[in-house]
């Protein structure tokens, strides 16, 4: 074998061994709707005793409650009649949607017609000044 034969077939075997430690090193870290998403900070949720969060990575979530509180809750607000975004009422302790009436409880089930489905629940939790979340 050649020098230069030698030099070239040792070069390929290099690049082909690198080649899967440098693609992994270069994709993006992977997340999934399955982990804990940040959806706003905790002082808003203080402030306004809810967060509203429609384009977090897993998906529309309001947060009620305040860091004080011994549960916050964390629901998709997307109502499950017709799709328009449910409004939390603490007096009431519930949410309700703007277009047909229909109610939740703070757990999410219907309380009210024309709704049939509950609405979808998150894990809430605060992690220093965020607000995080996660797909039960
Ligand atoms: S869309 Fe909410 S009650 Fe119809």
């Amino acid at each position: 074998m050649k020098r230069r034969d030698f030099v070239n077939w040792v070069g390929l075997g290099w690049i082909a061994s690198s080649l899967p430690v440098a693609i992994a090193a270069c994709s993006p870290q992977k997340t999934t709707s399955q982990d804990w998403q940040s959806v706003g900070n905790v002082a808003e949720l203080d402030k306004n005793g809810q967060l509203l969060a429609e384009n977090s990575p897993v998906g529309a979530v309001l947060v009620v409650g305040t860091s004080k509180a011994a549960n916050l809750v964390a629901v998709n607000p997307t109502c499950t009649h017709k799709g328009c975004t449910v409004a939390w009422k603490p007096q009431a302790q519930k949410f309700v949607c703007p277009c047909h009436g229909a109610e939740y409880g703070i757990d999410g089930k219907v309380q009210k017609d024309p709704a049939t489905k509950p609405l979808t629940n998150y894990a809430v939790k605060i992690e220093g000044s965020s607000v995080l979340v996660k797909q039960v």
